[in-house]
């Protein structure tokens, strides 16, 4: 047996520590991909130490190897190392102190810019471009991309969180980061490596009966299924000594004043102003 290798985590393990105790589905097949896919946890607060030459690039190559819409590629990433630039991104993303802590963060970017400059200089016209559909391809494009990398990033040991708050101002975000029309940094991620104070347990999940239909949606004993979890990350945020908080206040908080918005109810006219023109 090799030794220097980890063992991975037992199937049942890591599938209690996502659901609780209370709500381990059936253990099917298992290797250390999924082992690692369950692991995952966001981490806000990280060393000062940079990444080994050759991560970011690497961390490029897998999310550029991710499935991507008529392989359009409709996205970008821009790479902030500058203490200055994060400094001002975390400023827009309501000063989010672990976008300063990181030492790589990454602005993901629905670009559909290229393709407008590849129109201008075939002297065509693309007919699609200004349409929701364009724009909500460019998004799913990037958010495949910013996983796989956020995957392999994890597997090399390092963290992440994304930062979907550099959408309180986008305008901004593009000033920050020189983006042209056509390009929307759709969310921000910190990547580093966690400290102490940022170490943090795996996130329970909602029960699989709750997400998962077969054949046909069915939200019979939802209601019942939600008390269970509000209890499960009631417990979470007690281990994790943070304010108590159950799923249910969580999706009011989030969901039930504009003002939660923090400025994000004004997209539509953002986008239209930053070039994207949706109809
Ligand atoms: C698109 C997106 C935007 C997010 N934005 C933020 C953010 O601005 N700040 C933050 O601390 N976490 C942010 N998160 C992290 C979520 O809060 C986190 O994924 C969720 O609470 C589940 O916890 P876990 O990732 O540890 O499992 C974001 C996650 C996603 C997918």
């Amino acid at each position: 047996m090799d030794v220097s290798q980890p063992a991975v985590p037992a199937a049942f393990d890591s599938l209690a520590l996502r659901y609780g105790a209370a709500a381990v589905p059936p253990a099917g097949p298992w290797n250390e991909h999924i082992a690692l896919l369950l692991s995952h946890r966001s981490v806000r607060g990280y060393r000062s130490d940079g990444l080994p030459s050759g991560t970011l690039e690497t961390l490029v190559a897998a999310a550029q190897s991710a499935a991507t819409s008529s392989n359009l590629q409709t996205w970008s990433v821009i790479a902030v190392t500058d203490p200055g630039k994060k400094a001002a991104l975390a400023k827009v993303a309501a000063n989010q102190k672990h976008i300063e802590q990181c030492p790589l963060f990454l602005v993901w970017v629905a670009d559909i810019s290229r393709n407008q400059r590849l129109a201008a200089e075939e002297g065509v016209t693309l007919e699609v471009m200004p349409y929701q559909e364009t724009f909500l391809v460019a998004a799913i494009d990037a958010a495949l991309a910013a996983q796989n990398a956020t995957v392999a990033a994890e597997s090399l040991g390092l963290s992440c969180v994304y930062i979907g708050a550099l959408r309180n101002n986008p305008a901004e975000v593009a000033a920050i980061v020189g983006l042209p029309a056509g390009a929307f940094g759709v969310f921000g991620m910190c990547v580093g490596y966690a400290s102490a104070a940022g170490a943090t347990e795996v996130k329970p999940r909602l029960p699989q009966r709750v997400v998962l239909h077969l054949e046909t949606y069915d939200a019979t004993g939802e209601s019942a299924h939600r008390a269970a979890y509000d209890a499960e990350l009631e417990a979470f945020s007690a281990r994790q000594g943070t304010a108590l908080d159950t799923w249910t206040r969580r999706v009011i908080g989030r969901m039930g004043k504009i003002a939660a918005m923090s400025g994000r109810d004004r997209l539509a006219a953002t986008l239209n102003a930053m070039g994207f023109h949706l109809k």
